[in-house]
C-alpha cells in the first residue's frame, strides 16, 4: 500500500467525506492487521474530537474531547501514539473489545494539528514504523486536499 490510494481516493471522490470513507475502507480491506479505521477531525471552536469517516464497527465515540483516550491524547501533544497493548494503558477509550493494539497519526496542515486517522487491530503488537511512515504519507495527501471551511467540524 502507499499513499497513492489517497490520491486516488480524492480524485474519484468530489465529496470529501466519500473520499475519506474510500481511504478508510482501502486501508481496512487491504491490511489484514487494520481491523477499524478512522478519521477523527478537530472541531473547529471546541476542544473535541469530531469522527467524520470510518471503516469497521461503528463506535458510540463520534466525539471525544481533548485529552481522553489515545485520540484525544493526539490531538494535544501532536505526536505519533502507538499502543502495543491497549489493555496497558490507563487512559485508553475502548471502541471494541476485540481491539488489542492501536496507532493514531496526526494530520497537520501548515504545521498544525487539525485531526488525526486511528486505527485499531485486533492483534496485539499489531503496527510498526512501516505502518507509522505509511499513514503519515496519506495523511500529507488528506492536508494538502482536504477543505476544512466545508467538511463541517
Ligand atoms: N480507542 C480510542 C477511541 C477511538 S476508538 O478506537 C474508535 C481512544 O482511546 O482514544
Amino acid at each position: 500500500m502507499t499513499a497513492d490510494l489517497a490520491r486516488k481516493a480524492f480524485e474519484k471522490n468530489t465529496d470529501q467525506r466519500q473520499a475519506l470513507e474510500f481511504i478508510c475502507n482501502e486501508l481496512k480491506e487491504n491490511l489484514d492487521h487494520y481491523d477499524w479505521v478512522g478519521f477523527y477531525f478537530h472541531h473547529r471552536t471546541e476542544a473535541k474530537l469530531i469522527l467524520k469517516a470510518f471503516a469497521g464497527e461503528p463506535t458510540e465515540h463520534t466525539e471525544i474531547p481533548f485529552g481522553k483516550g489515545i485520540c484525544g491524547q493526539v490531538a494535544e501533544s501532536g505526536e505519533n501514539f502507538r499502543v502495543d497493548d491497549v489493555n496497558a494503558q490507563e487512559n485508553y477509550i475502548a471502541c471494541s473489545l476485540f481491539t488489542k493494539s492501536e496507532l493514531v497519526i496526526p494530520i497537520f496542515i501548515y504545521g498544525k494539528n487539525i485531526g488525526q486517522i486511528d486505527i485499531d487491530s485486533h492483534q496485539k503488537d499489531a503496527f510498526s514504523r512501516d505502518d507509522e511512515a505509511l499513514l503519515k504519507d496519506i495523511n500529507a495527501v488528506v492536508a494538502e486536499n482536504i477543505k476544512l471551511e466545508t467538511l463541517n467540524v
